[in-house]
């Protein structure tokens, strides 16, 4: 296959790596035939977090159903397949063994190419999705997820530079982990930002950590902390719905200025390597908050950027990402053989080398 050769029928994209189950059907221009998603949330919320064992077992009983109810409604048939796209990682090995396992074994029974996705890869592509207008390289991205929290100078397929990334807690960790402190139902991040929308968010003087320091790094456990401090000063148990509304708020409020400091450092650094580039795009499920979304907006308008902040469905955990990462490597010839590995831990520093 050479350079950007043409792609020979639809890629099955496959999504495992951490409690979302989906499968989604692409044709070769990326656009979208057939999407399914279970996101597991009821199945790990009685234990306030993912417990990788129910996540694993999970996938194998929801992904056969989904990767066929997508190809029915694609009406892509198995042999029809250019090739078959599932995470390898990173994530919690049990599901990307099932995810990749389940990928393998269509892609040997159908004869067509197998694609080993870096999930972070797939976030990072994203963008250039043509439903989304096909961002051009390079651009700035902002991946804030529960698992990650990192600004990406995203130069081309398979050529990241990590800019800068979180020296502790990701983003949406924090969201959860204070949201648990509030008593809120998880994941904390949605539930959290609807309790902030009725606080105060002036009332409680919370940390901004690292905010004013060079670079672009960022840091959630001390905010944390002092959440928990501020939560403490309540009685067990007896945290009015009002003081948790004002805690809430003013916890949101720390993270989003947070985030504008940082974005503007990170524009900056962006900026003098590539004079080309005017976008910032951010991903990840804490990119569907509202408050976080429009100060990343002022902050890139400052420097004569443009915010890019894809639909919810595509920001949070989903298989079109990884369908069209695996159009991108197509394109380029960058297919897997079977014997490519499942990879908890996968930095996407890695890919550039
Ligand atoms: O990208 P994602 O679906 O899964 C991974 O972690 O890979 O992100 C989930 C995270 C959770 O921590 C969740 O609390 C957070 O995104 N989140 C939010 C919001 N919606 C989801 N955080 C803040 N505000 C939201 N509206
Ligand atoms: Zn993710």
């Amino acid at each position: 296959m050479t350079l950007d050769s043409p792609i020979a029928g639809p890629v099955l994209g496959i999504e495992s790596s951490c409690d979302e189950s989906a499968a989604a059907v692409l044709d070769p221009a990326g656009n979208v035939l057939a999407e399914r998603l279970i996101s597991q949330s009821r199945e790990h919320a009685p234990y306030g977090g993912i417990v990788p064992e129910i996540a694993a077992r999970a996938h194998l009983a929801y992904l056969p159903d989904l990767v066929r109810e997508a190809m029915t409604e694609a009406g892509v048939g198995y042999h029809d397949l250019a090739a078959i796209a599932a995470t390898a990682g990173p994530g919690l090995i049990g599901g990307l063994i099932v995810g990749s396992q389940v990928a393998k074994g269509i892609a040997l029974a159908a004869g067509c190419r197998y694609l080993a996705i870096n999930h972070l890869e797939a976030h990072a592509l994203t963008p250039r999705l043509p439903g989304l207008g096909g961002a051009a390289f390079p651009y700035l991205l902002l991946l804030v997820s529960g698992g990650h929290s990192q600004w990406v100078a995203v130069e081309g397929v398979g050529r990241y530079r990590l800019l800068g990334q979180t020296i502790d807690d990701a983003a949406g960790e924090a969201f959860d982990k204070v949201g648990k402190l509030l008593g809120l139902t998880w994941p904390g991040g949605p539930a959290l930002e609807r309790l902030a929308a009725g606080g105060d968010p002036l009332r409680f003087h919370f940390p901004r950590p690292l905010a004013g320091r060079p670079g672009c790094d960022l840091s959630f456990s001390g905010l944390k902390t002092a959440v928990a401090q501020a939560a403490a000063r309540f009685p067990e148990g007896a945290l009015p719905r009002a003081d948790a509304a004002d805690i809430a708020a003013s916890f949101q409020r720390a993270v989003v200025e947070v985030l504008a400091d940082r974005a503007r450092h990170a524009i900056g650094l962006f900026a003098r390597q590539h004079a080309e580039g005017r976008l910032l795009v951010v991903s990840g499920g804490v990119a569907a908050n509202r408050a976080v979304r429009s100060a990343l907006a002022e902050a890139a308008s400052d420097f004569g950027f443009s915010l890019l902040a894809p639909p919810a469905r595509l920001c949070t955990d989903n298989a079109v990402m990884v369908g069209w990462a695996g159009i991108e490597r197509l394109r380029l010839g960058m297919v897997n053989g079977l014997d490519a590995p499942a990879r908890p831990r996968w930095p996407l520093e890695e890919l550039s080398r």
